[in-house]
C-alpha cells in the first residue's frame, strides 16, 4: 500500500477521535504485514491519565487480533503539522516494528507528509533481552 493511501486512512480514522479534553484530535492508520490496516484515534478520559493515544489504538487493536508485524503507521493530528509519536508511542511500536524498515507517516493531510523510520526517531528503546 503508497504511503498517501495509508495516510488518508489516519485522515478518515481522526473523525473517530475522543477528544474533549484536549480538543487535539488524532488519526493513525498501522499496515499489517499481511497487508490489513488497522486503524486507530486517540480515546481521552476524564482521569486525563488514562488517555490512549491513536498509535497505540491502533497498534492494540492489531495485536489482539493476531498481527504482530507491522510495516508502516500514518499518523495525523492538530491542524496541518507533522504529528510526531509521542515517546509511550515509540516505545511500544519498538516492540513489534523493525527500526530500520518500519516507516513513520506524519502526515499534514493526506497529501503532505513527511517520513522517518522507527530507528530515526526512537534509536535507543528500552528492551529487558
Ligand atoms: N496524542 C496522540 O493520540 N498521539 C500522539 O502521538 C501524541 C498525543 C493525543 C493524546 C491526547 O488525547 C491528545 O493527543 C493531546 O495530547
Amino acid at each position: 500500500m503508497e504511503d498517501r493511501e495509508l495516510a488518508a486512512r489516519a485522515v478518515q480514522a481522526r473523525e473517530e477521535a475522543y477528544a474533549p479534553y484536549s480538543k487535539f484530535r488524532v488519526g493513525a492508520a498501522l499496515l499489517g504485514r499481511s497487508g490489513k490496516v488497522y486503524t486507530g484515534c486517540n480515546v481521552e478520559n476524564a482521569s486525563f491519565s488514562a488517555t490512549n493515544c491513536a498509535e497505540r489504538t491502533a497498534v492494540f487493536k492489531a495485536v489482539s487480533e493476531g498481527e504482530r508485524q507491522f510495516e508502516a503507521i500514518a499518523i495525523t493530528g492538530g491542524d496541518g503539522r507533522y504529528l510526531s509519536p509521542c515517546g509511550v508511542c515509540r516505545q511500544v511500536l519498538s516492540e513489534f516494528c523493525d527500526p530500520d524498515a518500519f516507516r513513520v507517516i506524519m502526515a499534514a493531510d493526506e497529501r503532505d507528509y513527511r517520513v522517518m523510520t522507527l530507528g530515526e526517531l526512537f534509536p535507543a528503546p528500552f528492551s529487558s533481552f
